[in-house]
């Protein structure tokens, strides 16, 4: 651990010779020293704040960018030192202050302790004792970070099930599907997130009344997601679901990358059982990663022949793309009725993947006041909609107990790919949607084509070929 060490010492002298022999410290990382109190406190209240503005990382991140020794010499001006020391005790609690004193007497001791120092170092100074005091405040002040959320690593936790929801097109029902299954872990007592990762037309918020101005973005920037970040910008919904939102300026969805998708994926498993995302129906480049390490895919289709063309037409994309093969997607077949000759027997046959054995029947009627409300919550418990979404949380094994989870059989959690594809993404491959002759039917929607789109960059030898994928079953669906 490096120990970030912040001098505070009027006399020119005395900090030339603390310095001296902070710099021989190992793992010691010392500023220059603060000639007087006012320089010290406003050190410590701009890197609290320099970090922690305007983002929600906010009180975390601010505790990490602060110093986490502070030395403070007893002739320090013009607060004395143990006035000094008691509000830098107070108003950033996770630094461990040191008092320099030629007084190193026992009454000294407890008044420095009581103002709220974590240890005294005697002068003349020598370096062990200094060493000494440095790192038992440094260890202190690490102890006090991870108790504030400070550190990640420290509190792993479970890993939790990632399911993604992913819409063959537009309006198929990829909304309500990750809402209903959520809700339905959540009623089995799971710990749920719901995660909108539909960045530009997330509506998340507007099926659960919710009025949250924190979002996904919030967390894109932020290289340790610690559990204090973490909180506040998910929206603990009274449903007990933790909603972490699309960003209400659609285009800020482009500060989600596929690095920040993966560590901000990857914080919410370590904090809840299920983590459901909704990806809506356009990949780019966050989307495409929580796909990549869903433990399972969710592709939601309509039992019509635009809905099941495009359908196929994202499986054939996750499968150019190297982000999932159609055998390890599950289709849902949402909106289904008895006369239509597109049955789920059809949708598995054409798409190639899983189709899930419980199909949501259509019922407009049933959910428009729910939606009209945008209360997706309250929809009533005989609903058919609602029944079969909950049957196939059931179905997914969502609503298990995790050691009965662990025996299902096609919906068994895969093992996670992370970072199997990484190198796919590196920047610089040109996007293929122009190569080859007549439609392309893999064309990345809203395209990614001169964009610089890490996702376009994703595309590799197979798309630049431009010849039929591996998915293209003879049926009524073909294209061209
Ligand atoms: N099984 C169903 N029966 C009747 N209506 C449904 C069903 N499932 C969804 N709907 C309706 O279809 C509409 C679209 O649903 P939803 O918003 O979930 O789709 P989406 O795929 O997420 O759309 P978008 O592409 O806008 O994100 C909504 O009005 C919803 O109430
Ligand atoms: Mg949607």
């Amino acid at each position: 651990m490096t120990i970030r060490i912040l001098p505070a010492v009027g006399d020119p002298d005395a900090a030339r010779t603390v310095s001296a022999l902070l710099s021989q410290l190992p793992d010691a990382e010392p500023a220059p020293a603060v000639a007087d109190s006012t320089a010290l406190v406003d050190a410590l209240a701009a890197a609290a704040q320099g970090a922690g503005a305007p983002s929600p990382a906010g009180p975390a991140a601010a505790v990490e960018a602060l110093p986490e020794v502070v030395l403070v010499h007893e002739r320090i001006g013009p607060t004395p030192a143990l006035e000094l020391i008691r509000e830098v005790a107070l108003r950033f609690p996770a630094v461990g202050v040191v008092l320099i004193t030629a007084d190193a007497g026992p009454a000294l001791f407890s008044a420095a302790m009581d103002a709220g120092a974590r240890g005294i170092v005697g002068l003349p100074l020598g370096y062990d004792e200094l060493a000494a005091r440095v790192q038992a405040a440094a260890q202190w002040s690490a102890g006090v970070r991870v108790h504030l959320g400070g550190n990640p690593d420290a509190a792993p936790g479970p890993s939790g099930t990632l399911v993604t929801v992913t819409g063959a097109k537009g309006g198929v029902g990829t909304t309500v599907t990750a809402v209903h299954l959520a809700l339905a872990a959540r009623a089995a007592g799971r710990s749920v997130a719901l995660v909108d990762l539909d960045l530009q037309s997330g509506d998340v918020a507007s099926y659960l009344d919710v009025q949250f101005r924190r979002s996904v973005v919030d967390l894109a920037g932020i290289s340790d997601i610690s559990v204090r970040v973490l909180q506040d910008a998910v929206h603990d919904h009274h449903t007990g679901l933790g909603l972490l939102l699309a960003p209400e300026e659609g285009e800020r969805g482009e500060e989600v990358d596929d690095r920040a998708a993966r560590q901000i994926i990857g914080a919410l498993r370590s904090r809840y059982e299920v983590v459901l995302v909704d990806c809506g129906s356009q990949m780019q480049s966050a989307n495409a990663a929580a796909v990549e390490l869903a433990d399972v895919a969710l592709l939601v289709t309509t039992p019509d022949v635009v809905a099941v063309r495009a359908a196929k037409r994202q499986v054939r994309l996750w499968d150019r793309l190297q982000i999932r093969k159609a055998e390890e997607t599950t289709t849902v077949v949402n909106r289904l009725t008895r006369n239509t000759e597109i049955q789920p027997p059809l949708v598995a046959k054409a798409t190639g993947t899983q189709v899930a054995r419980t199909h949501v029947p259509a019922a407009f009627k049933e959910l428009q006041p729910c939606v009209d409300a945008g209360r997706m919550q309250d929809l009533d418990g005989r609903s058919t909609v609602k029944q079969a979404l909950w049957a196939l949380a059931g179905e997914l094994g969502l609503v298990d107990a995790p050691a009965a989870r662990q025996g299902r059989g096609s919906h068994r959690a895969r093992p996670s790919l992370t970072g199997r594809r990484r190198k796919a993404i590196a920047a610089g491959a040109a996007p293929g949607s122009g190569t080859g002759p007549g439609p392309t039917p893999g064309a990345v929607p809203g395209s990614a084509a001169g964009s610089g789109s890490r996702f376009g960059a994703r595309r590799g030898s197979a798309a630049a070929a431009g010849g039929p994928g591996p998915f293209d079953p003879a049926g009524p669906y073909e294209e061209g």
